[in-house]
C-alpha cells in the first residue's frame, strides 16, 4: 500500500500535522503548491490536509485541489488543524475529493496546535489503522 501526504499550510501548523501523519505512514509529504498533484493516481491512498480559514478550508488550497486527477474507486484521508471552530472545512474537502472520485475512509481534525508542536501520536494511530484497511 502505497500513501502520499499533501497538505497546504498557511503558518507552518498543518505541516507538522502533515509530516507527523507522513512519518506514520512511511510516506512523503508534500505542499500542494510545489507537488506534482498528477502523480496522485500513482499512490493508493491520498491524505489532504489543510488549514481552517473562516470554517473552510483555506482558499489559497482549493486551486491545487482542483487539479487532482479524477481517481475512481480510490481511497483518502482528509484532515485540518485549527484554533476554535472547523465548520464545514472536513466535508468540503470530502466532497471535493468524492468529485474526483475518492472514498474518504477518515477525517480527523486537530485543534489548537502550536509552533514546534511534536504529539501527533492520537492522528497517527487513527490514520495508520484507517491506512491498514485499505
Ligand atoms: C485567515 C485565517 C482564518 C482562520 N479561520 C479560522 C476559523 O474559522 N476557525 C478556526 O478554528 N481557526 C481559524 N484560523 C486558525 C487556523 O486554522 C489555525 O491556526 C491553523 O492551525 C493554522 O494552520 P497553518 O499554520 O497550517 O496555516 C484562522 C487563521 C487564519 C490565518
Amino acid at each position: 500500500m502505497k500513501p502520499v501526504v499533501l497538505y497546504y499550510s498557511k503558518t507552518g501548523k498543518t505541516r507538522l500535522m502533515a509530516e507527523a501523519i507522513a512519518s506514520a505512514l512511511n510516506a512523503p509529504a508534500m505542499d500542494l503548491t510545489a507537488a506534482d498533484i498528477a502523480a496522485v493516481g500513482s499512490y493508493d491512498l491520498l491524505v489532504l490536509g489543510t488549514p481552517v480559514n473562516g470554517a473552510r478550508p483555506a482558499a489559497e488550497a482549493m486551486p491545487y485541489i482542483a487539479t487532482i486527477p479524477q481517481c475512481p474507486g480510490k481511497k483518502s484521508v482528509v484532515f485540518c488543524t485549527y484554533a476554535m471552530f472547523k465548520g464545514s472545512t472536513l466535508k468540503v474537502l470530502e466532497r471535493e475529493l468524492s468529485k474526483k472520485g475518492f472514498q474518504t475512509v477518515l477525517s480527523v481534525a486537530k485543534k489548537g496546535v502550536k509552533q514546534g508542536e511534536t504529539d501527533f501520536s492520537d492522528v497517527q494511530r487513527q490514520v495508520s489503522e484507517a491506512a491498514s484497511k485499505v
